[in-house]
């Protein structure tokens, strides 16, 4: 088996710690580097990983790196291909994702400068909250060209409908597809004209208000696992989905998933990042893929473009 690359977790919580998990058990990279700001945390997640490789059986390494706020630590990140940004707080029961803005920019901030400085040429992979708007500020802190900045969310979205979907349907979650687009928030735009089970549209199966019912759920999907957990939020289905993008760009696989990409006229929207269908490869995002949206969709992802425009402009000041 042929390994290239090297890929860096920023953030060692659970969401980065399966997240570099994952990477490493793909077994497909040289390395995966996993930082975090607590002395020690890192380096004893990548031993005890490193420690599984034989019973898993991969050959990745994986090195972890404390990282200071001045900066120390980060030269363990040189030269990543792929950086996946995971620090940053996760949301309490109660908390809205946009509740997390200015304590997580200030975070991002520090992330993005160390990462423009030590891995110039990485595609950066963004998954803290709030998604778009932190996404935005990663890629206005590196200065990075916008395609190789991109966030993770509408993948994650989109398992979360699926399960929904598979559950309600008693089908395998194989035969399921479904398609989350727009904010990774209040205006998700679950996409149920996209939504095939066995090839058949969804729509045939479920009524509308069936259908609105795991809209709903899936609209509320990290919510509901944060009101359960009461400590921290959802680690494993976005940690998937994560590792799943950093694998398509390593691939340079031109997989086509929905992802938090910088829009640039595609749908008629202009100038924002936001959750759309994109073709991923080395570069980032390839290309924006303009899925075929009936008018009351269009309308909706227009609606969550504005809204995350409006905060994607305020997060300049933080
Ligand atoms: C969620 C968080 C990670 O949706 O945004 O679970």
């Amino acid at each position: 088996m042929s390994r290239s690359g090297k890929v860096t977790v920023v953030g060692a919580g659970f969401y980065g710690s399966t997240t570099a998990q994952r990477l490493a058990e793909y077994d497909i990279f040289d390395e995966v580097v996993l930082t975090d700001v607590v002395d020690g945390k890192a380096e004893g997640l990548a031993l005890d990983l490193n420690q599984s490789r034989s019973v898993e059986g991969f050959e990745t390494r994986v090195v972890g790196s404390t990282t200071g706020p001045d900066g120390s630590g980060y030269d363990a990140i040189e030269g990543s291909d792929i950086v996946v940004i995971t620090a940053g707080l996760p949301r309490k029961p109660g908390m809205s994702r946009m509740d997390l803005i200015e304590t997580n920019a200030k975070i991002m901030r520090s992330v993005a400068e160390n990462v423009a400085q030590y891995a110039p040429d990485a595609v950066v992979i963004n998954v803290a909250n709030p998604l778009d708007e932190m996404t935005a500020l990663a890629q206005l802190v590196t200065g990075f060209p916008k395609n190789r900045i991109m966030g993770q969310a509408g993948m994650l979205d989109s398992a979360r409908f699926t399960h929904f979907v598979a559950e309600k349907l008693e089908v395998p979650v194989g035969a399921v597809r479904t398609l989350t687009l727009g904010s990774h928030g209040e205006t998700m735009v679950p996409v149920p004209s996209a939504c095939t089970v066995n090839g058949q549209p969804l729509t045939d199966l479920l009524s509308i208000t069936e259908i609105e019912e795991l809209v709903d759920r899936t609209r509320k999907g990290g919510a509901e696992v944060v009101a359960l957990l009461k400590t921290g939020s959802a680690y494993y289905a976005p940690s998937a989905a994560a590792a799943r993008m950093a694998k398509a760009v390593i691939e340079d696989s031109g997989a086509i998933m929905p992802v938090c990409a910088w829009v640039a006229g595609e749908h008629g929207i202009d100038g924002v990042y936001l959750g759309v269908e994109a073709e991923v490869g080395r570069e980032g995002v390839r290309r924006i893929v303009e899925t075929g949206l009936t008018s009351e969709e269009l309308a909706g992802l227009v609606e969550a473009a504005e809204a995350v425009r409006a905060k994607q402009a305020d997060v300049v000041d933080l």
